[in-house]
């Protein structure tokens, strides 16, 4: 396959993020098809038209599926709010399309096992997840030292996800707040990603123990005088035992003042301990338990070619990838499965596992006691 026609629905942060890497992959990775951007929908024709001008696309449209029907387009981009994923998704499937979705897949266990299901019976068609940061290069560098044995026997896992994007009380009300619009909250929006992470460096969760609270229990509606309730999880923290027997802590919080994208994992091992921060998302820290004592330290490991996909999009180390550039990585795996080629996506079926983790969290607060996932 030389050309891909893609077509991209939602214009806002990650709709952007999408537009650029569409823009950006073929240079960057050049083994992979030429892409065509064939159709940008959003609600609003004046500003899809626009944005359609700004981002390269042919048309502009507010009828998804227009979009869909489109015989031009192989692959489409779901970045609509997470309530409307699933009927987007499967309806994608259903027409033939590869699918590129934004997490978390649903608002409930049973949308996203529809959508699994969806992908199971489609045509050969890929799927993939919006799960960047697992492409950064320091973390599958990470990934690839506890592979090797360097830190030794990993036995323990500590992850916390942390932003402020709600911590003001005040803020206003938005669909992220609403479960008929986004399902969970902290959980959908920022623990699927740091599961994502411990699972890729530690294996499945099998079980854990969770608590999960709303802080900030109104906020005010926009233009208006009247507050709402806020119907999902502000912070969920859990205690988590994994397949392998390792043990595990993660927490997380969007309401968490100071953290932009305090997403953290360490993993502690027999023979050594490493962590990673993605506020500092090109710096790999890693302690080896060797050497004379009075020597030992962490040392820091700043990216580089010689680490995973680094080197396709800068050649010189430590200066450095950022969060929109992670995505061009992923977009590049998408490509890869769409092509028949090995690709490292996070597929609908592979999506499910975290989906699966955080409706354990939601189950395990509602019942106050241990739960196993699935
Ligand atoms: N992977 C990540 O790191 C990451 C980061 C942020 C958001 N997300 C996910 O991306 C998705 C979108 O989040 P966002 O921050 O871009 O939201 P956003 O509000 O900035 O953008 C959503 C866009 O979808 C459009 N839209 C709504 N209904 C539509 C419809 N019927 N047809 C076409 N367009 C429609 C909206 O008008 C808006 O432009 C969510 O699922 C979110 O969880 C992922």
């Amino acid at each position: 396959m030389e050309r891909i026609g893609v077509g991209l629905i939602g214009t806002g942060f990650m709709g952007k993020c999408h537009a650029m890497a569409y823009g950006a992959v073929k240079a960057v990775f050049g083994d992979v098809p030429v892409i065509d951007r064939v159709a940008l929908c959003d609600v609003d024709q004046g500003h899809t038209r626009k944005r359609a001008e700004e981002w390269g696309f042919a048309r502009a449209t507010t009828d998804w599926r227009d979009l869909l029907a489109n015989s031009e387009i192989a692959l489409v981009s779901i970045t609509s709010p997470n309530g409307l994923h699933r009927e987007m998704a499967v309806a994608a499937l259903d027409a033939g399309k590869h699918v590129w979705c934004e997490k978390p897949m649903a608002l409930t266990l049973a949308d996203a096992e529809a959508m699994t299901q969806a992908a199971a019976k489609a045509n050969g068609q890929a799927t993939a997840l919006g799960y960047g940061y697992l492409r950064n290069p320091a973390l599958q560098y990470a990934k690839r030292l506890i592979e090797e044995g360097a830190i030794g026997e990993a036995f323990d896992f500590r992850g916390s996800v942390d932003e402020d994007y709600m911590a003001d009380p005040d803020l206003a009300w938005s669909w992220r707040l609403k479960a008929r619009e986004a399902g969970l909250g902290t959980l959908g929006d920022l623990t699927v990603h740091l599961i994502s992470l411990a699972q890729e460096l530690m294996g499945p969760i099998a079980s854990l123990t969770a608590m999960v609270d709303v802080v900030h229990e109104e906020r005010p509606v926009p233009g208006g005088h009247e507050r709402a309730k806020v119907e999902n999880d502000d912070i969920a923290h859990a205690l988590l035992r994994f397949a392998s027997g390792a043990r595990g802590v993660m927490t997380s919080s969007r309401v968490a003042h100071g953290r932009k994208n305090g997403l953290k994992v360490e993993v502690h091992g027999s023979k050594g301990m490493l962590w990673l921060d993605n506020e500092r998302m090109n710096e790999l820290n890693l302690y080896l338990a060797e050497g004379p004592p009075e020597r030992r330290g962490f040392r820091r490991i700043l990216s580089a070619p010689h680490h995973a996909d680094y080197g396709r999009l800068c050649p010189a180390p430590g200066h450095g990838l950022g969060f929109n550039e992670l995505k061009v990585i992923e977009l590049a795996e998408l490509l890869y499965g769409v092509t028949g080629r090995p690709s490292a996506s996070v597929t609908f079926a592979q999506g499910l596992e975290i989906e699966k983790v955080i409706h354990a969290f939601a189950r395990s607060a509602a019942k106050g006691q241990w739960v196993r996932v699935g």
